[in-house]
C-alpha cells in the first residue's frame, strides 16, 4: 500500500492514514492518555515524558514507516505502532533508545517520584516472577501497540487501525503477529479475538496490585498472516 493513500479505511468524520512525522506529538499524548487501562498514565507514573521514551519513542523515531493514525475534525484521534521484527527491535531499543532515556534519568530531566520507582519495581519484579506471556517471535515476530482517543472509540476506528498494520506488515512479508494487553482491556480483547487473533499465553500479575481492584491477567495475542 502507497505511503500517500489517502482516505483508505474511512468510517463516518474520521479517516486512517500513514503516520506522518509531524503527529509524533498527538501520537505521544494518546498513548500517555490511555496507558491505565485507557485512562491517564498519571495513576501509575510521575513524569509521562519518561512512560512515553520509554514505550513509544522508538516507534515514532526508529520504525515510524510502520504507524497509521486516525484522524478525526482535523485532530488524531488514534494510533497504532509497531515492530515489524521485535528481536532486532529489541536490539534497537537497547542501542538507541534506552541510552538516552538513562541519561535524561541521571541528568534529572524526568520528574521521579514514589509512583514512577514503584512501577519500576514492579516492573523487575513482574520479570522475576515470570508474569510476562510467552510468545514464540519465529511464528509472530512483529508486534503493535494501539490506542483511540476517549470520545471516539467504539466506532470503528481500532478495527481499521490494525487493518491497516496488518496489511502492511504482510506487504513487508511478516509471517505473525503479537500484542500485549490485559483481561481487563475488555474492549481491545474483544476487539482482537474479532480479529482472529488467537490468545497465545495468558498469566496473572501483581503489578496493578493496590491501583486496580481485583486480580488482573496479562495476555498475549497473536495473528498470523
Ligand atoms: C482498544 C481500542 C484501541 C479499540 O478501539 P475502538 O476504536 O474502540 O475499536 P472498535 O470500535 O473498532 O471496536 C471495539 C469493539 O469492542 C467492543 N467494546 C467496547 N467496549 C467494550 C467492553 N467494555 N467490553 C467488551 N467489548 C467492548 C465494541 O462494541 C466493538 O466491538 P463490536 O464491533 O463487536 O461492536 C480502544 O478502545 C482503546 O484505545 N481503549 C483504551 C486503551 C486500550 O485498551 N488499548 C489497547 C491496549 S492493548
Amino acid at each position: 500500500m502507497s505511503a500517500d493513500a489517502p482516505g483508505l479505511h474511512t468510517r463516518p468524520a474520521a479517516t486512517v492514514r500513514p503516520y506522518r512525522p509531524d503527529d509524533r506529538a498527538a501520537v505521544l499524548a494518546i498513548g500517555a492518555d490511555t496507558a491505565f487501562f485507557g485512562a491517564p498514565v498519571e495513576a501509575f507514573h510521575d513524569d509521562r515524558r519518561l512512560f512515553c521514551d520509554l514505550l513509544y519513542r522508538y516507534y515514532v523515531e526508529q520504525e515510524h514507516d510502520a504507524a497509521w493514525v486516525a484522524e478525526g475534525d482535523g485532530e488524531v484521534v488514534g494510533f497504532v505502532v509497531g515492530a515489524v521484527d521485535t528481536r532486532a527491535m529489541r536490539a534497537r531499543w537497547l542501542w538507541r533508545v534506552l541510552p538516552g532515556v538513562a541519561g535524561r534519568m541521571l541528568t534529572g530531566r524526568y520528574r521521579l517520584g514514589r509512583k514512577t520507582w514503584r512501577f519500576l519495581w514492579r516492573e523487575a519484579v513482574g520479570a522475576l516472577r515470570g508474569e510476562s506471556p510467552r510468545v514464540d517471535l519465529a511464528r509472530y515476530p512483529a508486534h503493535l501497540h494501539v490506542n483511540v482517543a476517549e470520545g471516539w472509540r467504539g466506532h470503528g476506528l481500532g478495527r481499521s487501525l490494525l487493518e491497516a498494520y496488518i496489511e502492511g506488515l504482510r506487504e513487508r512479508g511478516a509471517v505473525g503477529v503479537h500484542l500485549r494487553t490485559t483481561d481487563r482491556n475488555a474492549a481491545a480483547c474483544h476487539l482482537y479475538e474479532k480479529m482472529g487473533f488467537r490468545l497465545l499465553d495468558e498469566r496473572p500479575t501483581v503489578e496493578w496490585a493496590g491501583l486496580v481492584q481485583g486480580p488482573v491477567r496479562n495476555r498475549a495475542y497473536g495473528l498470523r498472516l
